[in-house]
């Protein structure tokens, strides 16, 4: 193994497994994509194959979504979205729902100081009026207060849903035009862009989504529409640095077209 993959050992252990792809390289060619979103699934599968809550699923969902924070934010990824907490996930039951609340309380303070250490800086998609007012303020607060930071971008897809999002977007464009600020014949693609929740993040380079379901469940639809896309079988409480370079060794093997004739 090559020393540079050490370099990225930082759970305290040492690596005892070969990565399937050389990190020295990935690193020296400037291969790492910009831009990596997760739809992070597979926590229920997960706990109900040990015999436990659904809840424990998230909880150790939780810490690996704050590793891999890291582990991207050492690798050099820009960007890093994570799908959270969809618009359709308040039809779970009240427990299930309740615990996932409670882990977004505990986690929002947790990232306050992981995003500090790292020089991460936070920022939040969806539509967050729903959620108790506790929580909206330490979302808020996780966002003014590493707004100054450089380094990786941590979105977290939160009460998002892709048709929602597009429905709050056009509503506040029509807003706008009526007020007349922008005129129909104005509306370009970047327009559109502009009035997402994800406005001023580049689209998504790669999607990868765990657990072996091979749909987007209502994620970034718009922002996805040439994003390489990357599925795989691991529960997300499995999910590891390893396999996330397994990722992007794959998404360096793809040819990105973008409809020319390559
Ligand atoms: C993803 O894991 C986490 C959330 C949707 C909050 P799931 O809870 O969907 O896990 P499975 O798909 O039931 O295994
Ligand atoms: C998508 O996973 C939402 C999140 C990962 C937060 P789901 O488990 O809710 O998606 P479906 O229901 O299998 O499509
Ligand atoms: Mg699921």
């Amino acid at each position: 193994m090559s020393e540079s993959a050490g370099a990225f050992t930082n759970r305290g252990q040492e690596e005892t497994t070969c990565l399937p792809v050389c990190l020295e390289d990935l690193m020296e060619d400037g291969k790492i994509p910009a831009h990596v979103a997760i739809i992070m699934d597979g926590n229920g599968r997960w706990a109900r194959k040990r015999g436990l809550p659904r809840k424990m699923g998230h909880v150790e969902g939780c810490k690996v979504v704050e590793r891999t924070v890291e582990d991207a934010a050492r690798l050099g990824i820009r960007y890093l979205t994570v799908y959270a907490f969809s618009t359709e996930n308040w039809k779970r039951s009240e427990d299930e729902v309740e615990a996932l609340m409670q882990l977004f309380r505990y986690y929002a303070k947790r990232l306050l100081k992981i995003a500090n250490e790292n020089n991460v800086r936070v920022k939040m998609i969806g539509e967050r009026s729903r959620f108790a007012p506790d929580i909206i303020k330490a979302i808020n607060s996780l966002e003014d207060t590493t707004a100054g930071n450089t380094g990786l971008t941590f979105v977290i897809a939160v009460n998002y849903g892709s048709r929602d999002e597009l429905r709050r977007g056009v509503t506040r464009m029509l807003r706008d035009c009526e007020e007349g600020h922008i005129t129909p014949d104005q509306v370009t693609e970047e327009t559109i862009a502009s009035y997402l929740d994800t406005a001023k993040i580049p689209d998504p380079d790669l999607l990868i989504r765990t657990s072996g379901e091979e749909r987007l469940s209502n994620f970034m639809l718009w922002q996805l529409a040439y994003s390489e896309l990357y599925f795989c079988d691991v529960l997300w409480p499995d999910f590891t640095k390893e396999e996330l370079v397994k990722a992007i060794g794959e998404y360096n093997r793809r040819e990105r077209r973008f409809g020319d004739a390559g």
